[in-house]
């Protein structure tokens, strides 16, 4: 597919491209014949990204504005579980430990990510698009569980609706979004059936690249699903 939306040989960069959604986002940009350039950053990419290192984001950040400005920027890191942990499944669970490993890499390091990756958005027509989860929405939480992770998402989208009502007075022609991708198949999901229950990553990225493609400056700061959706914070 073509995000005819963007201008011919637009630049693209993806951080968390190792994980199953980053790299098929990647591959579906490399496969676009009007993207000029794809950069590629995770924690072992060169310059790395590990939002375990705080200063790895502003040296990422710093390093890549020589290709900049960027039209599309996607982060796509997250963790739900480690081999040291899994996600909570009462209050009794919850732990510093799991708490702030979460938060770090699903609303510190995202959130860092975007302040200092925002100043290299295109200032025509440019997206910015964290990947959230539905189950970071405080209004839809029926089932409850998972503490940390949805907690941790609720965070991340708060500091994007911030983020975009900020960015929208110095870059009017960005928009910055948090996309919910359903769920796909991969090693975040893997333990909770995600390989019976969910997409390949490869037709999950198509579908969020078309909502992309629809997104103009006026929907800065909204959470958006795979399928256009808006969803309630
Ligand atoms: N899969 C689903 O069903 C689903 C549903 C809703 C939302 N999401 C969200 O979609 C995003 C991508 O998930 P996925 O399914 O593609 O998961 P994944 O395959 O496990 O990929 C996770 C990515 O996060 C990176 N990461 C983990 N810890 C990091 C750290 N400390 N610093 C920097 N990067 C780190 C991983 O890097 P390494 O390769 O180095 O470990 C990898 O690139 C996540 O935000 C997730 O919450 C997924």
């Amino acid at each position: 597919m073509t995000l005819a939306s963007f201008p011919r040989g637009f630049r693209a960069l993806v951080i968390g491209a190792s994980g199953a959604i980053g790299s098929a986002f990647v591959q579906a940009l490399t496969d676009d014949a009007g993207c000029g350039r794809v950069d590629a950053l995770h924690r072992h990419s060169a310059p790395p990204i590990d939002f375990d290192r705080e200063a790895s984001v502003a040296q990422a950040a710093e390093a890549m504005t020589a290709h900049g400005p960027y039209h599309l920027i996607v982060v796509a890191s997250g963790v739900l579980h480690t081999p040291a942990f899994a996600p909570e499944k009462r209050l009794a669970d919850l732990d510093y430990g799991r708490l702030e490993q979460t938060f770090c890499v699903n609303a510190f390091g995202p959130a860092l990510a975007i302040a200092r990756f925002a100043p290299l958005l295109d200032r025509h027509r440019s997206v910015l698009a964290v990947l959230s989860a539905k189950v970071g929405s405080i209004e839809d939480n029926r089932l409850g569980g998972w503490y940390a992770y949805r907690a941790s998402k609720a965070a991340l989208n708060m500091m994007l609706k911030t983020a975009a009502i900020e960015v929208r007075r110095s870059n009017p022609g960005a928009a910055l979004v948090a996309l919910h991708p359903g769920t796909v198949t991969s090693a975040l999901s893997r333990p909770f059936r995600g390989a019976e229950r969910g997409r390949p990553p490869a037709d999950a990225v198509r579908d969020l690249l078309l909502v992309i493609d629809r997104i103009t400056a006026q929907d800065t700061g909204s959470f958006v699903a795979y399928d256009g959706q808006r969803l309630p914070w």
